[in-house]
């Protein structure tokens, strides 16, 4: 049986809904406030639950936490190995502007508070990592699942310094997630490899410049040295969908966005919900099998098309949409 650790980040996220953003020296009055769960991890680990994964989350909270753990349970994510720490839960406090404008402040807390090494990752077959806990963290968790024989999913976000990223052991990697600006920043990063990218698919891909420019970084991180041709990406585009490269197969893939029944109300999570729903569908596949491009393109579908239902709604853990919900629209 298939089974996900999530070693990651729990956070509170409150909203402030402010006229402008606050000024150095200036008060400001709030028309409303939100307190919600989040943080990457979490958000991540409530989106393989909602597909319908068995999913374990590893991380720290603080006292003031003990209610988001009671969520995560809620949605069906294991919390049993989350600590409480000394410290206070990680805390984003969030302004958001009439205009659309927003401006954050994250107070790490809990999420750097130290965490025993597991001895072993067993009944693990899946391991989950983004980028809000210590470094040092991710690349213990990486090498241990890497000698057990866990298949490894990276979505290096937010971005790693350059040594981290120089140094990174990316063959310890199968899936790399990224969106079109982590894309370019990470081949800025690691060089540009003197290679020429393939050949932007004919079919399906639309030739604007912005997607030309997420398929040629993609393209050549895959060719890159470091990458050793064996990480497959995936390469998120907002709302013109997503990009696939898989070296096991000869043409990239793209899928398009869902088509939206109403508004874009909030993309907050669109892609740790997007992420969730992969490592979902990614979990179902018989261990060892290699994907071919009808089955990998079907599983973009359903990742759209639950990122899709979740901008349409407020929120970020909250408008993910359960397995159910996903498969109606897709029909
Ligand atoms: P991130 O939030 O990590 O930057 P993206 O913005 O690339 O990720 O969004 C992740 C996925 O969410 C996209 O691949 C797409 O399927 C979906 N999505 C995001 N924005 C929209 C939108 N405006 N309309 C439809 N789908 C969207
Ligand atoms: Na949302």
């Amino acid at each position: 049986m298939a089974r996900c650790l999530v070693r990651g980040s729990i956070n509170i996220d409150e909203f402030f809904h402010v006229r402008d953003i606050v000024r150095a020296g200036e008060t400001t009055s709030s028309s409303g406030i939100e307190t919600r769960a989040g943080g990457k991890g979490a958000n991540q680990a409530v989106a393989i639950a909602k597909a319908g994964g068995q999913v374990d989350l590893v991380g720290a909270i603080g006292e003031d936490g003990r209610w988001v753990l009671d969520q995560l349970k809620k949605f069906g994510v294991n919390v049993d190995d989350v600590r409480i720490a000394e410290e206070s839960t990680g805390r984003a406090i969030i302004q958001l502007a009439e205009s659309g404008e927003n401006s954050i402040i994250l107070f790490k807390g809990a999420n750097y508070a130290g965490l025993d090494s597991p001895p072993t990752l067993k009944p693990t077959s899946h391991l989950l990592l983004q980028n809000e806990i210590p470094f040092a963290s991710t690349l213990s968790y990486l090498s241990l699942a890497h000698s057990e024989g866990i298949l490894a999913i990276f979505n290096p976000s937010p971005m790693p310094t350059t040594d981290e990223l120089r140094t990174f052991p990316w063959d310890q990697v199968s899936w790399l997630l990224v969106n079109e600006g982590e894309a370019t920043d990470l081949l800025k990063t690691l060089g540009a490899p003197n290679v020429t990218p393939f050949e932007a698919p004919e079919n399906g891909l639309p030739k604007t410049p912005s997607l030309l420019t997420s398929y040629s970084a993609i393209a050549r991180l895959s060719r890159h040295s470091s990458f050793s041709q064996s990480v497959n990406i995936i390469c998120t585009l907002g709302s013109a969908g997503v990009l696939a490269l898989l070296p096991s197969l000869s043409q990239p893939i793209y899928v398009p966005a869902a088509k939206l029944l109403g508004q874009v109300t909030d993309t907050t999570g669109a892609g740790d919900c997007f992420t969730g729903y992969l490592v979902a569908e990614l979990m179902k596949l018989p261990s060892g099998s290699a994907l071919d491009e009808e089955t990998m393109t079907q599983i973009l579908k359903i990742c759209v098309q639950a990122a899709g239902i979740c901008v349409e709604r407020k929120g970020a853990m909250g408008s993910i949409p359960a397995r159910s919900e996903v498969f109606e629209r897709l029909h």
